[in-house]
């Protein structure tokens, strides 16, 4: 028998609410290695909330998290910053500082008293495999909405952690930077050498279908389904979920479905 899988998270039961109002109610899942896990929903699902308390920037109400068999609650922000990296829905402009260094800050959980080689070797390899060579000596807040964007993600890359939560990372991107960034996750989680999986929020269903392993869906406070692209999209729940009536296609694998969006199918506006 093989070696028992560890999970790279493990979510139990849990809860959130802002004040009075519930956003999390009793969420319980995991994530084993290797994975891309897309967390799909509507506006205000709580798809950014359930990310936050993932990474200790919202305390939840009660459950547990433990990030590679470690509770949440006994890792230290150093720590945590070695195994977590974060790239936030909205990216702030307050960086007046060279996007070389914006990415070196990746690096920082790992600087002891002086940048290594290696830290500039990281740093280089990620800005070269992400096509930023041209702006690294552009200042942070000159940069476009998608450009920063992919700096972003560059610092959380080279931060290299065990688990990637990534908030609409291809949210300010044009088409081929889409497809760009979610080949760079992909093959991120498919390392061989380092055991790592990415959660992703992400509002692209069929991007969502082509790139992850498993799509979770968050819908009423809880988790709606959690499972391949192939069982997690179909016509009853895209109309469920979203209010809207849709074809699904196999255009190019039987597996991966494609979703063509045919018109909204609800009065309530849920
Ligand atoms: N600081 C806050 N105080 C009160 N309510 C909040 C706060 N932040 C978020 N909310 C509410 O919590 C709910 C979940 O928000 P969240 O940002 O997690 O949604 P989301 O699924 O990420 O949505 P979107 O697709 O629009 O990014 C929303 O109803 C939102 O209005
Ligand atoms: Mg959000």
């Amino acid at each position: 028998m093989g070696e028992a899988l560890e999970n790279i998270l493990e979510v139990k039961d849990l809860s959130f609410a802002y004040k009075d109002k519930k956003i999390l109610d009793n969420l319980s899942f995991s994530v084993q290695p290797n994975q891309f896990v897309a967390v799909l929903g509507i506006n205000g699902a709580g798809k950014s909330t359930l990310i936050k308390c993932l990474n200790k920037i919202i305390n939840f109400d009660s459950g547990s998290v433990k990030v590679c068999n470690k509770p949440l609650s006994d890792t230290s922000i150093v720590e945590l910053s070695k195994m977590v990296s974060y790239v936030p829905q909205s990216v702030s402009t307050g960086f007046s500082m060279d996007v070389y260094d914006v990415i070196l800050l990746g690096r920082r959980p790992y600087i002891g008293w002086r940048i290594g080689k290696n830290d500039r070797d990281i740093v280089q390899s990620v800005i070269t495999r992400l096509g930023l060579d041209d702006f690294i000596f552009r200042k942070f807040h000159t940069l476009s909405g998608g450009e920063q964007q992919r700096v972003i993600i560059a610092k959380a890359i080279v931060q290299d952690p065990t688990l990637y939560l990534f908030d609409e990372p291809t949210s300010n991107l044009d088409l081929s930077s889409q497809f760009e960034i979610l080949y760079e996750i992909k093959n991120l989680v498919l390392n061989r050498e380092k055991k790592c999986s990415a959660l992703v929020a992400m509002h692209d269903i069929n991007l969502a279908a082509k790139f992850a392993d498993k799509i979770m869906i968050i819908d009423d406070n809880s988790i709606y389904c959690y499972e391949t692209p192939y069982n997690a999209l179909n016509r009853e729940t895209i109309s469920q979920v979203y209010g809207v009536d849709s074809d699904v296609l196999y255009p190019d694998d039987p597996k991966i479905p494609q979703i063509n969006v045919l018109k909204p199918n609800r009065k309530d506006n849920k």
